[in-house]
């Protein structure tokens, strides 16, 4: 039996003044197209661009303005299924809260955020990492990051939520809270959208009670060989919706159209991922879109996502039978939420691809 090695921190790895990053962290091959530098790729105005979306009026009192946002939100859904969405509600000052807190903790020696260090092996994955080489590439990303479910308020463990800072979970708390809210605003313009009953996606995955808001902060150092690391591999995210929040260094890249658009970094926005939940449940009308993560030589790009997932186990998620008729057969075929995490997995395993499941 081989003892379990502790992953190393890629923030240690960075500080230490290597020049060329370990192979593991190198990207696959047919990964390595237009790796770019960021910061240029970003300032680019030319070809397509990331939609923004102003949802302030999807639940207007007025019939004609709030018809008018909801089509505005399923075109971006079924074209790119994601988008950058301004007047979202949540103000300024808590976002500006939950960065500081995630910042501040990142700014910890890593002795102190140890503390906090996940078992992945033993199941436990909440908590500080660094992803494990699991897959059969053996491939590691250029990133460490803090990983905790943080609503329903009943489901969730304090005990595995940072400390310190003291409003660290305070502001996380709010944050999360008015998320929720966010999120079944928009899981009801998504089902208008498509002409079923308001609440109907939102009960599709699992309700208040049952959706989980999972909270992550990936924090990606400085990295010597840019053109080379693996910030995120490419993926779509398994979750129902996922929001994003950034310091305003860019990184994420989308495929559209056969190629990898930079998202612009847009103040006081949230980015919103459609994930393979909905793209499933919609019967592929509304697109789970492939997404990677890009690193720099020049600044620390941090994220803070919360991925909306159904229950593991308690929804079978298939194509709405609303949506499925002689012309439009049913394309996915029924699963848990579980299984279609494994069923990626299994994929990812089977051999050098680009659609792999990671959150
Ligand atoms: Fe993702």
């Amino acid at each position: 039996m081989t003892a379990t090695i502790a992953p190393s921190r890629v923030e240690s790895l960075a500080s230490s003044g290597i020049e060329s990053i370990p192979k593991e962290y190198v990207r696959l091959n047919e990964e390595l197209t237009s790796m770019g530098n960021v910061f240029e790729e970003e300032k680019k105005e030319e070809g397509s661009q990331v939609p923004t979306i102003d949802i302030k009026d999807i639940a207007s009192e007025d019939p004609e303005v709030r018809g008018k946002a909801i089509q505005e939100l399923k075109r971006a859904a079924m074209e790119w299924g994601v988008m950058h969405l301004v007047n979202h509600g949540i103000s300024d000052e808590l976002i500006d809260r939950v960065k500081v807190a995630g910042q501040t903790f990142f700014e910890l020696p890593v002795e102190e955020k140890e503390k906090y260090a996940n078992d992945q092996a033993s199941g436990n994955v909440q908590g500080y990492g660094s992803k494990l080489a699991n897959s059969a590439s053996g491939r590691l990303e250029w990133e460490d990051y803090y990983f905790h479910l943080s609503y329903p308020e009943d489901k969730r463990d304090l005990s595995i939520w940072p400390e310190t800072p003291a409003d660290y979970i305070p502001a996380v708390s709010e944050y999360s809270k008015e998320l929720r809210y966010l999120a079944t605003k928009i899981l009801s313009a998504l089902s208008l959208a498509l002409g079923l009953e308001e609440g109907r996606l939102e009960k599709e995955v699992g309700g208040l009670e049952e959706l989980l808001l999972q909270f992550k902060i990936n924090y990606y150092p400085k990295c010597p060989q840019p053109e080379l690391a693996l910030g995120v591999e490419a993926h779509t995210d398994v979750s129902a919706l996922t929001f994003i929040l950034h310091n305003m260094v860019p990184g994420l890249q989308l495929f559209y159209e056969g190629k990898w658009v930079t998202a612009k970094c847009v103040p006081n926005s949230i980015i919103m991922h459609i994930g393979d939940t909905i793209e499933i449940l919609s019967n592929g009308k509304y697109k789970s879109i492939l997404h990677r993560g890009l690193v720099n030589k020049e600044k620390v790009r941090i994220s803070w996502a919360v991925f909306c997932e159904p229950p593991k186990e308690k929804i079978i998620l298939k194509p709405l039978p609303d949506l499925v008729s002689d012309e439009e057969p049913a394309r996915y075929p029924p699963r848990t939420f579980a299984q279609h995490v494994q069923y990626k997995l299994f994929r990812k395993t089977q051999g050098p691809q680009t659609t792999i499941t990671k959150n």
